[in-house]
């Protein structure tokens, strides 16, 4: 097992396994793990609004019988004070048993993890990642479909550009065979290439502009909102009203058509992609994912802690690089963080930044 949780794909299928098992027995037998963590402290540092990761996570640490510190938004700590990303992680390293960090840049759960003499999880770098989403979207996907990952039409719907959770759910399912991907998006919105590269082995791949397109046929729908708060220089498209295309709302005459079984998936929070009243369908599963959510937490916290060898800082290899990533959004970029800078591993390993995987 790996020490931090940082990509999904860091693990390996059997290990993914493990986590769900896991996650399942304390699923039916909750109280055999009430004290499983007691004296454990996790610390959530959320950069970022969030409710149900961050709750979720607090959650989990409660119900194993840790304990939880950690701030929500930076403005009731340090941090706006200026305090550095690396700063944060070794104090805090000092204060908790495992971190969990929430951050707008891309590459910024790696460059904690660097600092950090604990274990770390990635719970959201800006538009890169969301690995601890991918875990209760597959834990989700495994209860209501028998733990068969293969031989589904899976449609993704939404902002596919700047979701982090679709980026980690694809790139999941790029370890699986014999799937049929729907990708269905306004073309402003299309999914980045680096996702899709390995998932089209082995998989069907279609782009479609209008859920229509495919609803009848589909096994699993995700939806995905509009990410606003990424869209900050989006050229021509008006910001209110981009990507809220009716052929991207799921509303009750597209759902008329769709598969009785249908899976409806959101990682949430959602907005009006999806029409209010299709939360009382039985097919609409957002709420049981996001609860599902503490399980599987629980599963990761036990599997990390457990496995944990705290790392002391001379353990921690570092060495500084020339090059830069061009990334604005990448952690290396963070104007409000410059004393981040000799955090730097592998930078540029293969042709792209080793923290937000954008290509030189
Ligand atoms: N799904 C998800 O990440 O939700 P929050 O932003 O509320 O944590």
């Amino acid at each position: 097992m790996v020490r931090d949780f940082l990509d999904f794909n860091d693990l390996t299928m059997a290990q993914w396994d493990r986590i769900f098992n896991l996650a399942d027995d304390i699923y039916e037998n909750p109280a055999k793990y009430a004290d499983h963590c007691k004296n454990k402290i996790l610390a959530t540092l959320f950069y970022e609004p969030s409710t149900r990761t961050q709750l979720s996570f607090q959650s989990a640490m409660l119900k194993l019988g840790g304990s939880v510190i950690g701030f929500s938004g930076v403005g009731g700590s340090s941090v706006s004070k200026g305090e550095s990303l690396k700063d944060t992680i070794k104090i805090v390293s000092g204060y908790a048993d495992i971190i969990a960090i929430r951050h707008p840049k891309a590459g910024s759960a790696f460059a904690a993890s660097l600092y950090a003499s604990v274990p770390v999880i990635n719970a959201g770098d800006g538009v890169h990642l969301h690995p601890t989403q991918t875990l209760l979207d597959l834990f989700t996907i495994g209860k209501y479909k028998n733990k068969k990952f293969t031989g589904l039409n899976i449609g993704i719907c939404g902002d596919l550009l700047n979701g982090r959770t679709v980026h980690s759910l694809l790139r999941a399912f790029s370890m699986y065979r014999g799937n049929n991907f729907y990708l269905i998006s306004n073309p402003d919105f299309k999914v980045p290439e680096k996702y899709l590269k390995a998932l089209q082995t082995g998989n069907q791949i279609f782009t479609c502009e209008a859920i229509d397109e495919c609803i009848d046929g589909l096994d699993i729908i995700y939806m995905t909102r509009l990410q606003k708060e990424r869209l900050v220089s989006l050229d021509g498209v008006p910001f209110e009203t981009a990507g809220y295309d009716m052929n991207l709302i799921l509303d009750h005459t597209k759902l008329a058509k769709a598969k009785s079984d249908l899976m409806i998936l959101h990682p949430l929070p959602k907005n009006n992609e999806i029409e209010a009243s299709i939360d009382d369908d039985e097919r609409a599963l957002y709420f049981k994912q996001a609860e599902l959510g503490v399980y599987i937490r629980m599963a990761l916290l036990i599997i990390l802690l457990e496995n944990n060898t705290n790392r002391t800082s001379a353990e921690i290899q570092r060495e500084e690089a020339e090059i830069r990533c061009e990334n604005p959004n990448c952690i290396l970029n963070d104007d409000d963080d410059t004393s981040n800078l000799p955090l730097l591993v592998n930078v540029n390993a293969g042709d792209a930044c080793a923290y937000c995987e954008v290509e030189a």
